[in-house]
């Protein structure tokens, strides 16, 4: 197995009004009709065309002001350590984020989104962007883990993970 190191360009950029890690929601569903843009760059524009009539697009992007990886955190949810990849945490080897945003417009000739329901840090650089389809992304009643059981309920960032 060799591991090779992976080089990706950003296709655009997305803008929000969350200047902080401090009080910026945690997850989209926590972040409800909080709008932003995505800005895609001129060459990747018309990979947008039939996107038009998604409700939703999962945003793929870079947590380009993550602090450096840590295999076991205390969650923003909880107050016990658990192992990183049982959570949403920032800090991760590969600092890649996803959301499922609503989209309010689309403009491919702009390569603008607007958006609602964002989570993430003003300009932070996009990887990627595909439909959210409730037929293949959403499994009702699956079961969460820790989550299930939860100590804290909280919905927004303090600064338990400090950003660059
Ligand atoms: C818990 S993460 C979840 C992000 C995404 N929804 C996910 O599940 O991958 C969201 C938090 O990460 C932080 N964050 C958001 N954008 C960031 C960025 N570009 N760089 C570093 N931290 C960021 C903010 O504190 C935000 O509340």
């Amino acid at each position: 197995m060799q591991k090779q190191p992976i080089t990706f360009q950003p296709i655009g950029v997305i803008t929000t009004p969350h200047k902080k890690q401090k009080g910026t929601p945690i997850q989209p569903y926590a972040a409800r009709d909080v709008a932003g843009e995505v800005h895609v760059f001129p060459e990747y524009r018309d990979g947008l065309k039939d996107l038009g009539g998604f409700e939703r697009v999962w945003l793929i992007y870079h947590l380009h002001r993550a602090s450096s990886a840590k295999l076991s955190v205390i969650p923003y949810r909880d107050v016990v350590e658990r192992g990183l990849f049982a959570t949403r945490a920032p800090c991760r080897p590969n600092a890649i984020g996803l959301s499922a945003v609503r989209v309010l417009e689309l403009d491919v000739k702009s390569g603008i989104l607007k958006i609602l329901d964002v989570d993430m840090l003003d300009q932070t650089p996009l990887l990627d962007i595909k439909p959210y389809v409730p037929r293949f992304d959403s499994y009702q009643n699956s079961k969460a883990g820790w989550l299930d059981d939860l100590g804290e309920d909280r919905d927004i960032a303090d600064d338990r993970f400090p950003i660059r």
